[in-house]
């Protein structure tokens, strides 16, 4: 593929020493930073950024892109580099717009129950921050103790809590972006209500750093619930246990969270964190996690009870409670290391897959025939309660060939299923450079061209992370 920018020279470099500082624009292969910026959590992908620039504020941040938008120069935003899709590669070389040195929390109203952020705070020490006060972020994806928020809401991340909570979309209120051209632009307001214009807040999330780079977050915060109780049931087999999930909601409960483990994921978990020890039956198949969360005890005491209803009267067996802080800790790092824990075992490849939850059993059984059919094993695992389920494709004994050659079709299939059981491509982990080939999947070329309109519009010259999210 011709790559249609400008290469970096002396000249552009200077530029971005004098707006970023001396100590803050990475070329050398060596240092740490540059290197860093070559690969995010996708998978075993690799792209080298001719520059790696960490600019110190949002006018500096404006000054850059204006550079670049004039001189045909990609630049590519990026977090933490924690992501799955592939958002933050510099697939096209070019400049990597590291945000890590807007780490602020400018203003956390407690009266108002919001936050002001830059992009470049640690989602959990965010989490963290509020708590102190009472107050509640909840969207807690696994990498919450290093992914940047900034990060969250360029993919619209999720995690556990999203199934009672909503998704990082569900707390974003306004953002300040910085536009290719390097205007800036205040979108929304610090209100829970608002019927204002056009919903630019929304369109900016989820858009993966390809509209403009983020600088300014204000996020809707919560009272913080006062009392948490967990359970990890066993199921004989995983679609058992995936049948159950929307019993649950049908006898009227909303856990805060409703996590599904297939066995593979449990054994390969408990393999990479031998430190925590936990008896799984022989007769497992799966697992799931459910915890219920509320301001009074004996509330939170009742709704458990009921869940262990639902969950035996659906064939649940040793079901474990875990009511104190340290082994609720436990069992949920054990869950939050299931995506490391198989990418320790195994090249792969992850799928964000969801539907409606009460489809959740056909397609894992779908995704399973596909496995058969192409020869592939998957570890399935993720958030039932949302119809999100991670399907993770071992390479194991598959040859390069049929992993490179064959290896979509499958993908494009198990896709199609999820179309057809009303479902999408991503639940939570985006696009971004590996899901895009898939966008025809659940699109017509009419929808496409929409979305192409639309990036057209704010980035005519299509300098900001190109070859992300759209085909
Ligand atoms: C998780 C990440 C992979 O659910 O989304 O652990
Ligand atoms: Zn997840």
């Amino acid at each position: 593929m011709p790559v249609p920018f400008k290469k970096l020279n002396a000249e552009d470099l200077a530029v971005f020493r004098r707006l970023c500082g001396e100590g803050y624009v990475h070329t050398d292969p060596d240092d740490p930073v540059w290197e860093r910026a070559t690969h995010d959590e996708t998978e075993d992908l690799q792209f080298a950024p001719e520059v790696v620039v960490r600019p110190p504020s949002e006018e500096a941040i404006a000054q850059i892109l204006r550079y670049c938008n004039t001189q045909n120069i990609c630049v590519t935003p990026r977090g933490a580099g924690t992501g799955l899709s592939g958002g933050a590669l510099p697939v096209f070389g070019g400049v990597v717009l590291d945000t890590s040195r807007l780490n602020q929390i400018v203003h956390l109203d407690e009266e108002g129950f919001y936050v002001v952020v830059q992009p470049g705070v640690i989602t959990q020490v965010l989490q963290e921050a509020v708590a102190e006060k009472g107050l509640f972020y909840p969207p807690d994806p696994s990498s919450r103790g290093s992914c940047f928020i900034g990060g969250n809401v360029a993919e619209n991340a999720g995690g556990p809590r999203a199934v009672k909570y909503g998704t990082t979309k569900d707390f974003v209120l306004s953002l300040r972006v910085v536009l290719a051209d390097g205007t800036i632009i205040q979108t929304g307001a610090a209100t829970l209500k608002n019927a204002t214009g056009y919903n630019l807040t929304q369109l900016f999330v989820g858009s993966e750093g390809t509209l403009g780079v983020v600088t300014e977050i204000t996020l809707k915060l919560l009272p913080h619930p006062r009392h948490r109780l967990l359970m990890l049931a066993n199921f004989r087999d995983a679609e058992t246990a995936c049948a159950s999930v929307a019993k649950i909601f049908k006898a009227g409960y909303i856990p805060s969270a409703l996590e599904f483990m297939e066995r593979d994921a449990i054994t390969y978990t408990l393999q990479f964190k031998p430190d925590i020890p936990l008896e799984v039956p022989e007769t497992t198949g799966a697992q799931l996690l459910v915890e219920v969360d509320g301001l009074f005890q004996d509330q939170v005491q009742k709704e458990c009870d009921g869940i262990f209803e639902v969950l035996e009267s659906q064939g649940a067996f040793d079901i474990l409670f875990a009511d104190d802080q340290a082994s609720q800790n436990r069992l949920w790092s054990l869950r939050r290391a299931v995506g490391e824990a198989v990418k320790a075992h195994s090249i792969y490849k992850e799928e964000d897959t969801v539907v409606p939850r009460h489809q959740l059993p056909q397609l894992l059984k779908g995704v399973k025939e596909i496995g058969q059919k192409y020869g592939f094993q998957s570890v399935c695992y993720g958030h039932a309660g949302d119809g999100n389920l991670h399907v993770n494709i071992l390479k194991g004994h598959l040859s390069d060939e049929v992993w490179k050659n064959e290896l979509p079709i499958a993908i494009s299939e198990i896709f199609q299923l999820c179309k057809k059981l009303g479902g999408t491509l991503s639940g939570e982990h985006g696009i971004g450079w590996v899901q895009r080939q898939y966008m025809s999947v659940v699109f017509s070329a009419e929808e496409l061209a929409v979305q192409k309109k639309l990036k057209d519009l704010f980035d005519p010259k299509g300098i900001l992370n190109p070859g992300k999210l759209l085909p």
